[in-house]
């Protein structure tokens, strides 16, 4: 276990520059860490226990061992294995970036950096140690590396080509270096000036340029508009009074789920019209009381279009113990207890039942409309990237929203390949009594289809508008024409808006 204490690291263009060259050089990337480490070991690290991986390590003399026993494990490694793993570096040039300390022959990792990978594109994130590195309870002022939250926005991020983009609370910057992938210029903020130490360090390390601003929320960008806000806020809600510590990594300063409803008010005049806004979130279900009527009170008056899915649900106990793990805090320890015993006197006080956790998709409308709000729930498995069918999401609901059951019904409309239709038979029945479509990708919807529906499914193969379709359905079924259309619109609607007709 290292004993540094964190620092945070320092820009020098020089140094960075050897330190990007020997990185690449001793091969530290995802693939390779991962063939060091092997499934096990890498299955035991994602549970956060080292021991399989100190194993793994130890045993092979290689610069990507050494790399891992250094930044990731926090183990002192011997002087002459870190110049190996960092030949023009050397030890006095990590030590002069702040990453690592000498300690008598040892060199201990005083920051975590480790390669990152996702959309065929890698990079490397240097943020602060994490706590099986340091074997302790991460501070106050932790700055996060990439994490399960990290990961789930950047999965479902939209990946259109945008002219600006914003990330809000970028922590180490993880979200700012996806946007590089399609944003022609990207700021960056953050409330913590150490988390914007490790951005600008990032940023350098990996040969981007954002605008970088310190600031509270949408404090750093009033009068500003954006084409794609994102944003993993510090959601967690966390009790005032005192038993738990304000981590700036996850404590926004507000009481309750205020940090997100604040997010969600203030964020429509910061985009352009047409613009989107993706961020997660955490909302209070008081009881007697739904979370689609929390959320939608959000919305209320912004005039934006909202697509919210919520992934998860944690009663109060539930979620207390999360949230005190997450901090470093172990079962069965007094800290432990007293923060547990906290949130739950805080969620009584309010009243709150349940704890619902998803991801907001707010867009501006580009034309004077109502806007829609589609609230989900989710919690089965879903595509991952998520990005590309959110993305086909959003523009069906664009433009459902903004056209006539008329103009839907003269639309030619097709299934998807990975839509399916099942039908189940009771024993011994020759029609079914369940039939359904099942969608393969995407938010894997499952949409219960009548005599009707399946009909017109079975059809809507791009070549008949729906139109059509009624007038043939209703004559072999011997129903009312209008009856008909009234339900294969609906239908259509609903299967469209998720992609299980285009
Ligand atoms: C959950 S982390 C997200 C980090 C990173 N964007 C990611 O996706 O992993 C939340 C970030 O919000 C920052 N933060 C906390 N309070 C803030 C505030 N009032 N305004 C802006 N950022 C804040 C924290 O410092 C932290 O970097």
């Amino acid at each position: 276990m290292s004993s540094a204490t964190s620092g945070s690291p320092r820009i020098d263009d020089a140094l960075v520059a050897r330190l990007r060259d020997d990185l690449t050089t001793s091969g530290f990337t995802v693939t390779e860490v991962s063939e060091l480490l092997g499934p096990l070991a890498g299955a035991a690290l994602a549970r956060e226990q080292t021991l399989p991986a100190r194993r793994v390590a130890l045993a092979v003399d290689s610069p990507v061992a050494t790399l891992v026993r250094l930044f990731t494990l926090g183990d002192p490694v011997d002087v002459a294995e870190v110049e190996r793993a960092l030949p023009t570096l050397r030890v006095s040039g990590a030590v002069a970036l702040g990453l690592v300390a000498e300690e008598g022959d040892a060199v201990v990792a005083r920051v975590d950096v480790r390669p990152y990978a996702a959309d065929d594109r890698s990079w490397w994130v240097a943020s602060d140690l994490a706590e099986l590195a340091t074997g302790r309870p991460v501070l106050d002022d932790h700055v996060l590396g990439v994490g399960g939250a990290s990961t789930t926005l950047a999965a479902w991020t939209v990946r259109n080509p945008v002219r600006r983009a914003l990330d809000i609370g970028t922590g180490s910057g993880v979200q700012a270096l996806h946007l590089g992938e399609h944003a022609e210029s990207i700021t960056v903020t953050d409330l913590s000036a150490r988390a914007l130490a490790f951005a600008r360090f990032n940023a350098l390390l990996n040969e981007v340029t954002w605008d970088v601003r310190q600031g509270s929320m949408l404090d750093p960008i009033a009068g500003e508009r954006f084409d794609l806000v994102v944003s993993n806020p510090p959601f967690v809600i966390t009790p005032r009074s005192g038993e738990i510590p304000l981590f700036e990594y996850r404590d926004g300063g507000r009481a309750g789920d205020a940090v997100v409803a604040d997010l969600v008010r203030g964020l429509g005049e910061h985009l352009e019209p047409g613009g989107v806004a993706q961020l997660l979130g955490n909302w209070e279900i008081p009881a007697g009381t739904t979370w689609t009527e929390r959320v939608s009170s959000w919305l209320d008056g912004t005039g934006l279009d909202a697509w919210v899915v919520q992934r998860e649900v944690q009663d109060p106990a539930e979620y207390a113990e999360t949230w005190a793990r997450d901090g470093g805090h172990h079962p069965g320890t007094a800290d432990f207890d007293a923060m547990y015993a906290a949130w739950l006197d805080d969620f009584a006080s309010r009243d709150v039942e349940s704890i619902g956790f998803g991801i907001i998709t707010l867009h501006r409308p580009a034309v004077e409309r109502e806007p829609f709000l589609d609230l989900m729930d989710v919690r089965t498995p879903v595509a991952t990237p998520m990005g590309e069918a959110v993305r086909v999401g959003l523009e069906a609901r664009v433009w459902l929203a903004e056209h006539s059951d008329d103009e839907v019904l003269d639309r030619v409309w097709s299934a998807p390949q990975d839509v399916t239709e099942e039908r189940h038979t009771r024993p011994g029945s020759a029609d079914p009594s369940v039939i359904v479509a099942r969608q393969g990708g995407g938010l894997g919807r499952v949409i219960p289809l009548t005599t009707v529906t399946a009909a017109y499914l079975s059809v809507a193969d791009g070549e008949l508008t729906p139109r059509q379709a009624v007038g043939a359905i209703a004559g072999i079924l011997d129903l009312d024409a209008a009856e008909v259309e009234r339900e294969v619109v609906t239908f259509i609607r609903d299967a469209a808006k998720d992609g299980l007709l285009v």
